[in-house]
């Protein structure tokens, strides 16, 4: 018998840039001629049914003509494709091609898409190098930068997953012209969602400017895509791990992400954390944190950005009160919710604490007034 002591200390610097611009694909190819994933030469794009024909193929043409090995995985798109059997897919399609370790991969796309690719980078071969091409609002505003990747389950949205931080992020604003106008609403509830947490004059300027934002008006989205990374990273940058401050980054979606599942995903993401966030309203209104001027200036922006406001009538309540004990916060089999404080703050119950028990009972009486 006997004990060993593996020492394995480690200092990690996955520091990375996100770009933001319009048209990136040349930039991404020169980045790469300069360093920017080493000497690596092959690249795995991954991509979905829809943003293939738009931007993929293009980069993957750029890629072969900078004289690059690269080859397309496609998945057909939407949420409810965001699971392991694809990740499986993809996998043994890349293996069958025979990529190994010495690639890295370029997810081209949305949330979904940098989601489940960020997902196959931090598992296959045990770990790839990434890079997130995002190509709508969302992924922007959230799903594409701060390193969190996974897929859905049955139960769930994101329940199994990977920190893993990308080698580069780029935002690419021109990508947005082509998206579905109920693809920008869902952007818009993330980046509304920041502005709640986070800062009041964001919450105004959004209020000021969401026509320009809606006809992709260049320094208006320039401003959000930047006031987004900002609020997110402020936060990113101090609990990469989610052990206390990045929940914050959670306001709404206690309810929201139970809702998006529970639609079947009719509800896009965005949609759902809109519910999720006039439900969260409600419950700060009960608890004395805002006033019903607040909750309401919140409802009424989301309503602005022409996203939903009420839980819709096809959706069982008290399923949805069952579903909320899916949320990767609960504790002790205890509901906890982020609580905002007034409009631009949230509530810190302690410190670094930052969700709060709230009592089914509770929940459930806000739920059923929706
Ligand atoms: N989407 C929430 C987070 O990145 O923590």
């Amino acid at each position: 018998m006997g004990i060993f002591h593996v020492e394995l200390k480690k200092v990690v610097d996955e520091s990375y840039e996100i770009e933001i611009g319009f048209c990136l694909e040349d930039k991404l190819i020169s980045d790469i001629q300069n360093g920017l994933v080493g000497s690596i030469t092959k690249f795995a794009v991954i991509t979905d049914s829809v943003v293939k024909d738009l931007y993929a193929v293009r980069i993957l043409n750029k890629l072969i003509n900078a004289g690059y090995h690269a080859d397309l995985f496609v998945f057909d798109a939407g949420e409810v494709n965001k699971t392991r059997k694809t990740k499986e897919l993809v996998e043994d399609a890349m293996l069958e091609k025979g990529y190994r370790r010495d690639c890295c991969i370029i997810a081209v796309g949305g949330g979904v898409v940098t989601d489940l690719a960020g997902f196959v980078a931090g598992t296959f071969g045990r770990g790839v190098p990434f890079i997130n091409y995002a190509t709508t609002l969302l992924a922007a505003a959230d799903a594409s930068i701060g390193g969190k990747t996974a897929v859905d389950t049955p139960l769930a949205t994101n329940l199994i997953g990977l920190f893993n931080q990308p080698e580069k992020v780029y935002l690419d604003i021109a990508t947005w012209k082509t998206l579905p106008v109920r693809q920008i609403s869902s952007g818009l509830a993330e980046t509304i969602k920041h502005a709640c947490i986070a800062s009041k004059e964001f919450f105004d300027y959004l209020n000021v400017h969401m026509s320009e934002i809606f006809h992709i008006d260049k320094s208006a989205c320039e401003h959000i895509a930047k006031e987004n990374c900002r609020i997110k990273y402020e936060v990113v940058m101090k609990d990469e791990r989610e052990n206390g401050l990045r929940e914050v980054l959670n306001l709404g979606h206690t309810v929201g992400r139970a809702i998006e599942t529970v639609s079947g995903y009719k509800l896009l993401h965005g949609e759902a954390l809109s519910i999720g966030i006039v439900a969260e309203v409600k419950l700060a209104y009960k608890l004395g944190y805002m006033t019903e001027g607040q909750r309401d200036d919140v409802t009424a922006l989301l309503k602005k950005a022409d996203l939903p406001t009420a839980i819709p009538a096809y959706i069982d309540r008290e399923y949805l009160v069952k579903k909320l004990y899916t949320d990767k916060k609960v504790k002790n089999g205890q509901l906890r919710f982020v609580i905002q404080n007034g409009i631009g703050d949230v509530v810190a119950f302690n410190e670094g604490v930052y969700a709060t028990k709230i009592e089914e009972d509770v929940a459930r009486e806000i739920i059923f007034d929706m």
